[in-house]
């Protein structure tokens, strides 16, 4: 079992794996992170200590869960000691988990697919875990883990892993991206960015219950090119915008008239 976990990093996903494991019943001994303040923060919440000192590391934990950046989980990884009785894990999409080879043999990935923000509430319960490890013992209590804190996992390789990631980068961070954009447009046209909520609530009620691709609406779909030369003008001072606006439009009418001759690139 992994009863003992230093977790290092203090950024969006420690905080809620912090929070999730400590409400599991499982011990959250030390946070290891550069930022003082945000381990302090979580240090709290779980009750234990904190350092910012790769030699002070907690070694009577059974497990370090690294979840800081890929940069800085390979920088911290390679100034660490080997550990050959403890398992190491990391949280992310595109890092193999090789990157533990020589440190201990038990090391392995523990990848929840989901948005985690510190000031968004989130049941973690709900987040679907991808798993990987470097062998059974180690995948044993990382399904253990798993059932621990009520999550549905799935054993996940990691060239399923990274095509999970980049389709959670269109699906998420890109989609967001959009409505961040689609904000700026109104505030910078003095228009109340809150219109944009309802429309917003539906799509996402109406894209879970149909699918995206039952869902699409817009000039594009419509091939309205009339409107869409209209919104190209509007866009033409913003080189970046127009690009999108052209690439994304382009991407829809393929993606949707795949079969016929007659898409124009607008
Ligand atoms: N957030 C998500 O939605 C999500 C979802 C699934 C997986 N993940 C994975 O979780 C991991 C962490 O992501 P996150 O969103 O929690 O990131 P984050 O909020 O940006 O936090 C990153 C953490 O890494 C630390 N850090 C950054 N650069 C560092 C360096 N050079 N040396 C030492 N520490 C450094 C940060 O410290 P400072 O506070 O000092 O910058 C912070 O504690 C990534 O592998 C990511 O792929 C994230």
């Amino acid at each position: 079992m992994i009863n003992k976990i230093v977790i290092l990093g203090s950024g969006n996903l420690a905080f809620h794996l912090c929070k999730a494991l400590s409400m599991a019943g499982i011990e959250i001994s030390q946070i290891f992170s550069r930022n003082l303040e945000t381990a302090s923060q979580l240090a709290d919440m779980a009750g234990c200590t904190f350092t910012n000192e790769i030699n002070k590391i907690d070694t009577s934990a059974d497990t370090f869960l690294f979840a800081m950046t890929d940069e800085a989980n390979l920088k911290i990884i390679k100034q660490l000691k080997p550990y050959p009785d403890k398992i190491m894990l990391h949280t992310a999409g595109s890092l193999s988990m090789n990157v533990f080879e020589g440190k201990t043999e038990n090391y392995g990935v523990f990848y929840p697919f989901q948005t985690f923000s510190k000031n968004a509430k989130l049941d973690f319960s709900e987040v679907p875990l991808c798993l990987e490890a470097s062998n059974k013992q180690t995948l044993n209590k990382l399904i253990k883990l798993s059932e621990k804190l009520r999550c549905k996992y799935y054993i996940i390789n990691e060239a399923q892993r990274k095509v999970i990631h980049i389709s959670g980068v269109f699906a998420c961070n890109f989609m967001n991206h959009c409505i961040s954009l689609g904000e700026n447009i109104l505030e910078e046209n003095k228009i109340d960015k809150n219109i944009l909520k309802a429309l917003l609530k539906q799509s996402f009620e109406k894209l879970i219950t149909n699918g995206a691709f039952a869902s699409q609406t817009g000039p594009a779909v419509r091939q309205d090119y009339e409107t869409m030369d209209k919104q190209i003008q509007f866009l033409k001072t913003n080189k970046t915008l127009l690009e999108i606006y052209k690439l994304m439009s382009q991407s829809i009418e393929e993606t949707h008239f795949r079969d016929e001759k007659k898409i124009k690139k607008p």
